[in-house]
């Protein structure tokens, strides 16, 4: 389950702003349901949830499972919406330092030719047994034309090719849209696997589709778990959703009285991640001809060392969303010392869950007084069906609070204006 509070938020606003932005929310959310706001050709991220694909989710799990027993490299390459989710997901659920499945690692999401080389060098550096790694890559882009991801995809390809010759095409699996755009090309020309993304599921909102399922199933994830944590989530909040109502009738009203940034964070780096999917899926949705919120992501208690200050004293424009979740048992106690130098006697014997979480409450009531409005969004568990949970309530969220402030929360037309710059630039033709 996932729910927010949104109790710390209320002292900021007034019962006359709680109405009026309460009343705009239910219209939206009306519209929504009724698909009769801007957009409704994009709600494939509801209707994949309402007719769940089994067949589809079986096949996610045997190639995942495949790529996850075979692989000691799997890369994901893929930008914004084509990464964010699966990334989530799996930084959320595998152990930081694990020695099991297979090294995930991220390309096509920047246009770093530093990076690529080395990743390709990495690539290359046989395992301490001498033997080479077995390497196998998913490209995933809905448009099948981005830059990042299609450079990348070149450098990657050629370099399976070379490995491997023609069994390469049997380790390089493609996501993209049905028909259309570069990528399909490619697909045709070599024959590698394809797995479509609908036509009516934007990037930002497809993790639930191929694009995050199949990264997620090779990582090793059970994606059913997760899909049908989602579903459930589906159907709970169509029954009743007072909570992501409440939740997003005090983000609008504090966004109309001036509120400019949303501080996304967590004290469980675990959770980082899904910080970053969120950023995506509110900045890219929200941001439309002057208006929404602007989306930040921090990691605390570490970025308390750097932004802390600006947040607890800076300009009264911030309301921060913390991500929390009771990770389960307790791990290092700290121990006593004999001459207690360094001064840390007087917590013997608490373990560091119970300091992190004092340190959540400790910045909550600081930053409250500070004059900080505080949504805290709680995921009961931290597994596979929670994560679905708290998926769809955002993807609900999203659309609610950009229908609420009068856009269209499934475009993007201001991504074009750097790609037109870049073009240009680069002078590539038409
Ligand atoms: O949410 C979106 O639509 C975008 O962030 C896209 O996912 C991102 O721009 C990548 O596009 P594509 O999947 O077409 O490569």
């Amino acid at each position: 389950m996932f729910t927010i509070d949104t109790s710390r938020t209320r002292s900021f606003i007034t019962d006359q702003e709680w109405n009026r932005s309460k009343k705009i929310v239910m219209n939206a959310s009306e519209s929504l349901d009724n698909r009769t706001g801007a957009g409704t050709e994009w709600l494939g991220w509801q209707s994949i949830l309402e007719h769940p694909n089994d067949a589809l989710l079986e096949n996610m799990e045997s190639i995942g499972s495949e790529i996850n027993q075979k692989a000691d490299v799997f890369i994901i390459c893929g930008i914004g919406g084509s990464y964010l989710g699966a990334r989530a997901v799996i930084e959320a659920l595998m152990p930081d330092f694990s020695d099991s499945g297979p090294e995930i690692i991220y390309a096509g999401h920047h246009i770093s030719g530093h990076y690529l080389q080395r990743l390709i060098a990495h690539l290359e550096k046989p395992k301490p047994d001498g033997s080479n790694k077995e390497v196998y890559l998913n490209v995933i882009s809905k448009s099948g034309t981005t830059m990042e991801t299609a450079i990348a995809f070149r450098e990657l390809r050629t370099w399976m090719h070379d490995r491997y010759g023609d069994e390469a095409v049997s380790r390089i699996f493609c996501t993209t849209s049905k028909e259309g755009g570069a990528l399909n090309k490619i697909i045709r020309a070599y024959g590698y696997r394809k797995f479509i993304l609908p036509d009516d599921v934007g990037g930002r909102f497809s993790v639930l589709t191929p694009v995050g399922l199949l990264p997620i199933a090779a990582a090793g994830i059970d994606v059913k778990q997760l899909f049908y944590g989602a579903v459930e989530s589906y159907g709970l909040l169509n029954e009743k959703r007072d909570n992501v109502l409440e939740y997003v009738t005090a983000r609008n009203a504090l966004y109309q009285k001036g509120y400019a940034i949303d501080l996304l964070t967590t004290f469980e780096p675990a959770l980082t991640s899904m910080g970053a999917w969120l950023q995506q899926l509110y900045g890219e949705s929200e941001g439309k001809n002057g208006k929404g919120l602007f989306p930040s992501v921090a990691q605390y208690s570490t970025d308390l060392h750097s932004i802390g200050q600006m947040v607890q004293d800076g300009k009264r424009n911030i309301m921060e969303t913390f991500l929390t979740v009771a990770m389960p048992g307790e791990t290092i106690k700290v121990a006593s010392e004999s001459y207690d130098y360094d001064g840390l006697n007087y917590l013997t014997g608490k373990s560091m869950e119970e300091i992190n979480e004092k340190a959540f409450q400790g910045t909550v009531q600081a930053h409250e007084q500070g004059g900080v409005p505080i949504f805290t969004g709680t995921l009961d568990q931290l597994n596979t069906e929670s994560l679905g949970h708290a998926i769809y309530y955002f993807e609900l969220a999203t659309a609610l609070f950009v229908y609420s402030i009068g856009e269209n929360p499934f475009d993007q037309p201001g991504v074009e204006a750097y790609k037109k710059a870049m073009y240009q630039l680069l002078g590539k033709e038409g």
